[in-house]
């Protein structure tokens, strides 16, 4: 199958017309179009339509019992696909949507169980990206969609990894270049009596409590879970974002992470193994190492955040075997930036 690729300015997506005309007719022949959002590229499909969703399964060499997030274009959408919306529900709605943070409801009939991995819940997400929402408003059916990445490697923030993992095993992607946040929408259960963050991101807890008060958070988001224990969110249980390379999180103060870091460069060096460190704009000096990739600058997480999946990414054309990366505070932001790296890490940290 070709891959068609076609740019949009994301400022003024209307301007684009023919772009969305074909996007929606790919959709309504049950095909799967990668579009951009504000937090990583969708691979989306019609949600309504069984067969077309399991394209993206097929798509992405995704686990069929991992549910997919369906995407509306305005908040009046939201009834036609849930039943029991929730006053706290409602509460999120008003103070985050549009935007990224996606909610778990009880299903509607309509939506079939290939969408929602088997699961009589659904996840529903009301994107704030306008090319996004341009998108699923020319299709008028909801839309499932799944990070548009091969199963495993990290989200795409961009176009080109978006070809890079599925060129020609989808019909479309509608370029509208780099995300804005850069990772994945934060996932809430309203369900229970306190709420449960699922995935943390961009809207981060506080935001959360500040406007429902106090929540909890799924212990797969902070640690690796047991064979026998289930994460509430089945995707948190999947290898996820790794490049090639071994991941390692060296946590401590800067100067000791730095240390270990440049003593283990050494050693790698002298037994011929090709290692990367991810460094900041404040520590990246301090390494004595030929492959140092800069995530950002400290003093703006959101940058690090937008910046995470690219760097990973570029570890794979760095053609390292081993890459080191600082431990990030966990405070707002950082709690999603720190769950992502420690999937990514396969939960190896060394602490100095
Ligand atoms: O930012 C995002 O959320 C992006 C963009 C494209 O919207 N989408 C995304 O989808 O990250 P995906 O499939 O990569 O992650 C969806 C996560 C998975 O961990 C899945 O298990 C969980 O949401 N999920 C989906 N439906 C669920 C449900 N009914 N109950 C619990 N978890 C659910
Ligand atoms: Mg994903």
């Amino acid at each position: 199958m070709k891959t068609i690729i076609e740019k949009v300015d994301s400022e003024n997506p209307q301007k684009y017309e023919a772009v969305f005309m074909k996007a929606a007719s790919v959709i309504k022949n049950g095909g799967l179009v990668a579009f951009p959002t504000e937090t990583v590229y969708g691979l989306g499909a019609n949600a309504l339509d069984p067969i077309a969703v399991k394209k993206i399964y097929t798509a992405k060499g995704r686990p069929s019992d991992n549910p997919l997030i369906v995407h509306i274009s305005d908040v009046t959408e939201l009834n036609d696909v849930v039943v029991d919306v929730s006053e706290k529900a409602e509460k999120i709605i008003n103070a985050f949507w549009p935007g990224p943070i996606t909610i778990i409801f009880k299903k509607r009939e309509l939506i079939p169980m290939e969408t929602s991995g088997g699961l009589s819940t659904v996840a529903v997400r009301f994107p704030e990206n306008e090319t996004a929402r341009f998108f699923i408003k020319k299709c008028g059916v909801p839309i499932a969609a799944p990070s548009a990445n091969s199963s495993g490697k990290p989200s795409p923030t961009k176009a080109e990894h978006v070809k890079f993992d599925l060129d020609s095993r989808i019909d479309m992607i509608i370029d509208g270049g780099a995300c804005k946040f850069g990772l994945e929408s934060t996932i809430i259960d309203v369900s229970s009596e306190i709420p449960c963050l699922l995935r943390p991101g961009s809207v981060t807890k506080d935001m959360i409590e500040g406007i429902i008060g106090e929540i909890n958070v799924d212990k797969a988001v902070l640690e690796k879970l047991s064979e026998n224990e289930k994460p509430k969110a089945p995707g948190m249980k999947y290898k996820h974002y790794s490049p090639k390379a071994d991941v390692k999180i060296v946590k401590g103060n800067a100067v000791d992470v730095a240390e270990k870091i440049n003593a283990i460069v050494r050693e790698n060096m002298i037994k011929g193994i090709k290692t990367g460190v991810i460094a900041t704009e404040q520590t990246r000096d301090m390494y004595k190492c030929d492959n140092i990739l800069v995530i950002g600058s400290l003093n703006n997480p959101e940058e690090i955040a937008s910046n995470l999946f690219d760097v990973l990414r570029k570890c794979d054309s760095f053609e390292v075997s081993q890459v080191f990366v600082e431990a990030f505070d966990e405070d707002g932001v950082g709690m999603a930036i720190m769950n992502r790296l420690k999937k990514a890490a396969g939960y190896n940290i060394i602490n100095v």
